[in-house]
């Protein structure tokens, strides 16, 4: 048998969609794949898929029939990857890959998208037994066959055996333009350029970056749907023109892979009655939760991410599908037709929506900064931004610009106020107002973009209502307040039902 540093044998469980996508990205980059999935026809179909593949060229992905099989091929200290759904699968596939004889040293990388306290806790539980490792994969599909962006955490000392492997796979950045490279040819793996794989840390802090990714990706997205809907319904621009909207905007500052994937839904049309496929997509939400975390989190953390929040929301109102038919015959929108002039509405919607965006990554780097504090991770947000600019589902030109903001200014409290950001939004921020304002007056709800105006005026103003709500609560609850004309943090109390003077507690 070969030493470690040269064989590049690996063992693979779970040959669904993006487990075989990594098992054929891994094999495109020369290891040799031992793989595993319950289901036999998908090892099968992997199988035919390598030979498809390589035509001539050496078997890169040989089936396993057990997990004992699977142990006996691979070279010790082992690297196993998991693609199997998040929950109980992972600790039974952890539990059976014991029983069938794992060592101390070997390594189980977790790939799905676990709830990183259970990751936090699998890397305690497994410490004595062996290295319990994660890598949160971004990039779905297409991702995970040709380059997905990767947030690997667990002991750092099985990093070292991983990081050549998880370089390998991950998508690659032009370090000069901060540009994805990129190449969809299986057995022509992009092997130049920065890789989109930076080890995050232990604790399960890269599966809670990724819990982050996804709370931006479900504000992203719903802020580009609500720009979506307000074109459809106050402009009454068919999806075909909406989609060439969008596909000017990505030249622009709002560059990113889901505005490109909208404008092909968006053009995309059902072939059988010739309609546009967006209307006969019913309009009811799904969501796996990962939304859903990142919004508790930052209610739980104290790191406000209303925008997130919102974007949750609006999935949900979605789903409420029946109500809303229902409710449509009994409450009504605005009386009369607001006039839009589309190309200033258009104008303004574009700067309106970049700001928003801003606001949406603003929270969740924040989210994460105060997160990071209450875990003791060392997070380098710099980082995160640069692995996050390509393979992954949030993308976008900017990703470069909030990258340069944390390098210049690694203790950045708020993206906002970074001076690229604030200048921008300062300026775009008239625009924003408008966009919000005529949406309420068209009746067009558009939640995260309100929202991330709330947030914006809301960080912004040095004053706010909540010298008001101090007082309520020292009303009703002798729950006390700070005086803004004494230093430091002595609390007082208005004896309310005696003479009303104020005393220090
Ligand atoms: C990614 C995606 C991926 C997946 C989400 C979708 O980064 O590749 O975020 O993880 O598409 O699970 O989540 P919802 O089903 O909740 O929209």
């Amino acid at each position: 048998m070969s030493s470690p540093s040269n064989d590049r044998r690996i063992g693979f469980i779970g040959l669904g969609v993006m487990g075989g996508s990594l098992s054929l990205n891994l094999a495109d980059n020369g290891y040799q794949v031992y793989a595993f999935d319950l289901d036999s026809k998908k090892t099968e179909h992997l199988i035919n898929q390598d030979a498809l593949e390589r035509g001539d060229k050496p078997q890169r992905i040989f089936p396993c029939t057990d997990f004992k099989e699977l142990l006996e091929q691979l070279p010790q200290p082992r690297t196993i990857i998991l693609s199997i759904p998040a929950g109980a699968p992972v600790d039974a596939v952890c539990e059976q890959l014991m029983a069938a004889g794992l060592n101390r040293q070997d390594i189980v990388v977790d790939t799905g998208n676990s709830l990183w306290t259970d990751t936090k806790e699998r890397e305690d539980r497994y410490k004595e037994k062996f290295n319990f490792f994660s890598t949160a994969v971004s990039g779905g599909e297409v991702g995970a066959r040709f380059g997905p962006s990767l947030m690997p955490s667990g002991p750092k000392e099985a990093w070292h055996q991983l990081e050549p492997i998880f370089h390998a796979i991950a998508a690659k950045v032009d370090p000069k333009t901060g540009k994805p490279i990129e190449r969809f040819e299986p057995g022509n793996p992009v092997k130049e350029g920065e890789a989109c794989a930076t080890y995050i840390g232990d604790g399960g802090a890269g599966h809670y970056v990724k819990m982050v990714h996804n709370g931006i990706e479900y504000a992203d997205m719903q802020l580009i749907c609500e720009a979506y809907h307000l074109m459809r319904s106050a402009l009454d621009m068919t999806p075909a023109q909406i989609a060439d909207v969008f596909r000017l905007w990505d030249q622009g500052p709002l560059n990113s892979y889901l505005i490109g994937i909208s404008a092909e839904v968006l053009d995309q049309v059902e072939p059988e009655n010739n309609q546009p496929l967006v209307d006969i997509i019913v309009d009811k939400a799904g969501q796996k939760g990962t939304g859903l975390w990142t919004a508790v989190s930052s209610l739980q953390v104290g790191a406000p991410a209303p925008s997130i929040a919102a974007a949750v929301f609006a999935r949900g109102l979605s789903s409420l599908k029946d109500e809303r038919i229902e409710a449509s015959k009994v409450l009504q929108g605005p009386a009369n037709k607001v006039e839009l002039e589309q190309i200033e509405f258009i104008g303004q919607l574009e700067q309106a929506l970049y700001s928003a965006k801003v606001c949406a990554y603003a929270q969740g780097f924040h989210l994460m900064d105060m997160a990071a504090k209450e875990n003791g991770w060392n997070l380098d947000f710099a980082e995160i931004a640069k692995i996050w600019r390509a393979g992954c589902i949030i993308r976008a030109g900017f990703l470069q610009s909030i990258t340069e903001a944390y390098q210049e200014n690694p203790d950045l409290k708020n993206l906002l106020v970074a001076p690229y950001f604030a200048e921008q939004v300062n300026r775009f921020q008239n625009s924003w107002r408008q966009i919000v304002a005529k949406g309420a007056l068209v009746g067009i709800p558009c939640g995260a973009i309100s929202s991330a105006l709330s947030y914006y005026d809301s960080y912004r103003l040095e004053v706010l209502p909540a010298n008001l709500l101090q007082g309520q609560r020292d009303f009703f609850g002798a729950h006390t307040f700070e005086r803004t004309d004494v230093v430091g943090n002595d609390k007082y109390h208005v004896l309310w039902s005696g003479d009303r003077s104020i005393v220090k507690i």
